[in-house]
């Protein structure tokens, strides 16, 4: 009995550790360091011109040519790309609203909804991440989009079925003849001429505008919320210019008592079974079943809730509470995480108007 007492109090003790340490304080950045720590540390702002999209977003085994861009931009509206000519890609992305559906999980194919109850991310700016999907499988916008198209539950043709469909339209067949050349109208065509569309919708928000140099596009709140997602590590996962999109971790990081145990003197939490942070509606647990999940895209995520791989969680505000406890290892005071809001909420715009008449 005593040992497992002796071992339990030693556990409690290092689970208590970290909330004992005190927190070293934010520093306050003048709007030059701020901007200065950010740019050094591969937070980049969007390009506002071609060239410079080009010079981020280009794939040059498939390159962005107009035509392509325009094709693409079709496709994804092209209800025939799903069987009973209902399910665009934008049914599920909505450009307008953020790249998302804002439903908790998506909704396909005679109102199929996700085996796994995933919820759909957003497109914009997902042409800038390394790895597409809650777990990261394809790296690509060019092979992500042959997925939903096959997917019973999203759009579900088959490859052979959709090319012989648009092969019976003789401006389907002209459109791809144009693009990529005499009878290549193939599933991997349909998918290069998605993913170079989608290489364009790029998004712009105050957040570049700062980047860039102007002062006054954040609040102050919103630079508080900035200096305490570098300083505390937010950006250690979120990263790159998409903020996000570049790694595959772990989710939940740190565990505590609670989730073991299933018990908290917070009655909140008492009801607690699943060892998320979170109800895990739909079982999903990433790569491998190991939870480990792609980090996601931050920029328009005010506009993406609801948040997480099953969409579980409504608000912005508890998904940062959440990542603060989980992933840092130190939850934020709720001054901390209506600055980080405040920040979050900066990284909002619409797609750039790079000139190919896809502008929304
Ligand atoms: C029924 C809703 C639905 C439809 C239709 C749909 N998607 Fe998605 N999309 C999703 C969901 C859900 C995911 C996440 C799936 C996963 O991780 O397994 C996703 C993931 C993606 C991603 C990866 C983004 C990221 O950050 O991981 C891209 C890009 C994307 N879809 C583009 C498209 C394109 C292009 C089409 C049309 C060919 C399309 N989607 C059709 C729901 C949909
Ligand atoms: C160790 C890596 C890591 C750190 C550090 C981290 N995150 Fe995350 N974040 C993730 C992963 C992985 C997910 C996806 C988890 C899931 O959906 O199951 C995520 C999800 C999110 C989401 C929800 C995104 C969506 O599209 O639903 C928000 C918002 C977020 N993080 C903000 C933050 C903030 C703010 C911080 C700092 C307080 C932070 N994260 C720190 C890895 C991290």
């Amino acid at each position: 009995m005593k040992p497992l007492l002796i071992t339990l109090a030693v556990i409690v003790g290092i689970l208590s550790i970290p909330s004992l340490v005190p927190e070293k304080p934010t520093p306050n950045l003048s709007d030059q360091e701020l901007r200065r720590e950010a740019l050094t540390h591969n937070m980049l702002p969007v390009p506002r011109e071609r060239e410079g999209m080009l010079r981020v977003a280009d794939n040059p085994v498939n390159p962005v040519t107009p035509e392509k861009v325009a094709l693409g931009k079709k496709l994804f509206f092209d209800p025939r790309l799903s069987r009973d000519g209902t399910v665009t890609c934008a049914s599920c992305h909505i450009l307008e609203e953020g790249g998302d559906d804002n439903r908790p999980t998506a909704i396909g194919y005679q109102g199929r909804a996700n085996p796994h109850h995933l919820n759909s991310p957003t497109v914009l700016n997902a042409a800038l991440e390394k790895f597409q999907f809650w777990d990261g499988r394809v790296h690509t916008v060019e092979e992500q989009a042959g997925g939903p198209v096959q997917a019973p539950f999203e759009m579900n043709m088959t490859p052979e079925e959709l090319v012989e469909r648009l092969s019976k339209d003789p401006e389907t067949v002209r459109e791809f003849a144009k693009v990529f050349g005499e009878n290549n109208l193939t599933f991997a065509n349909v998918r290069n001429a998605i993913g170079a569309y989608e290489r364009t919708l790029l998004t712009r928000s105050p957040y570049d505008d700062f980047l860039d140099g102007n002062d006054s596009a954040l609040s102050p709140e919103a630079k508080k919320g900035m200096t305490l997602f570098m300083e505390r590590g937010c950006r250690g996962c979120h990263t790159g210019m998409s903020v996000g999109g570049q790694f595959v971790k772990r989710f939940p990081l740190r565990r505590y008592l609670d989730d073991y145990l299933g018990f908290s003197f917070d009655p909140k939490f008492r009801r607690k079974t699943s060892e998320f942070p979170f109800d895990n509606v739909g079982d999903f647990h990433g790569r491998n079943g190991q939870d480990f999940f792609r980090v996601p895209v931050l920029r328009n995520i005010a506009r993406t809730a609801p948040y997480f791989h099953n969409g579980a969680v409504k608000e912005l505000h508890e998904a940062v509470r959440i990542m603060s406890k989980y992933q840092l290892g130190r939850e934020f005071t709720p001054d901390e995480i209506n600055a980080t809001v405040e920040f979050l909420k900066s990284l909002s715009g619409p797609p750039v108007d790079y000139g190919y008449g896809t502008k929304q």
